[in-house]
């Protein structure tokens, strides 16, 4: 499987290549890709997408939210598979992604991890079995993280709210007031090197269930996408996310 990097000399492109590199699951590098550059070799490297139209089997991407429709039109062009795992979308963005996958395969999900994805169905399941309890959600991050809250948090509350229809996200709460019944609080802390930590805390007035997913290395986010690609390429046109991948296991 022949993978393009967009974003390759980024933290998570490093991380792409250093695996692809090495094999995992069947890749291999095709192209490095980065608007500023990127220190890549044994493979053609170029400065934008459109720059390279050799042989593809897949593109990742881990650039930034506004390179999406760029990205799309090049996928599309070329008849190409995409995993987006860049976060902080619009819901321009996202209604473009949900388009685009009419046409190719598109995997898009903000956090690439299988504990992730186990942390997202506990949380559904807890706060279907606790109806009425208070939900709030923690989230750290390193202090180089541009967008807040983390598209993980927001992950993990969307699916929440798969249970909850009238949940309303209060991100970063800072008025005087008391908490309404149906808000999910979502907190973000932005501290050091922390690679990324997720909490979810659902309370009655007698108990608090706390689920917590903690990654220590940001190889596991590399690694998710290589599997993601690898389950990506043989799928037909359509948009698919973590839950997907896990169900075709
Ligand atoms: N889904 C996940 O599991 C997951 C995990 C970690 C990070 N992320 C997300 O991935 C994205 C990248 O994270 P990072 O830590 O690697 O950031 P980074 O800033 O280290 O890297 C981003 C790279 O994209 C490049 N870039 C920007 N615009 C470009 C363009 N138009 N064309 C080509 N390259 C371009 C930049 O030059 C940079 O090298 C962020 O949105 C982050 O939140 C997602």
């Amino acid at each position: 499987m022949k993978i393009i990097v967009n974003g390759a000399g980024g933290r998570m492109g490093n991380e792409v290549i250093r695996m692809a590199q090495a094999g995992m699951r069947g890749a291999e590098m095709a192209a490095a890709v980065d608007i500023n550059g990127c220190n890549v070799t044994g493979c053609a490297v170029a400065k934008s997408l459109d720059e390279y139209e050799g042989p593809a089997d897949c593109v990742i991407d881990f650039t930034h939210h506004t390179v999406t429709a760029g990205l799309l039109e090049y996928a599309k062009k070329r008849k190409l598979p995409v995993v987006i795992a860049t976060t902080g979308h619009t819901e321009d963005e996202k209604a473009l992604i949900k388009a685009a996958a009419a046409e190719i395969p598109v995997f898009f999900s903000y956090n690439m991890s299988l504990g992730v994805a186990v942390l997202a169905s506990l949380a559904e399941k807890a706060a279907k079995m606790f109806p009425d309890a208070d939900i709030e959600i923690i989230e750290k991050h390193h202090n180089r993280k541009l967008d807040v809250p983390s598209g993980t948090a927001l992950l993990l509350a969307d699916r929440i709210k798969l249970v909850r229809a009238d949940a309303e996200y209060v991100i970063g709460r800072h008025e005087n007031g008391k908490r309404t019944k149906n808000e999910i609080g979502i907190h973000s802390l932005r501290m050091g090197n922390v690679v990324g930590e997720h909490e979810i805390l659902i309370s009655t007035d007698n108990e608090v269930i706390t689920l917590k997913h903690e990654a220590k290395d940001r190889a596991l986010f590399a690694e998710g996408a290589l599997s993601a690609a690898a389950f990506l390429v043989k799928q037909p046109a359509g948009l698919y996310n973590m839950q997907d991948m896990m169900a075709a296991e």
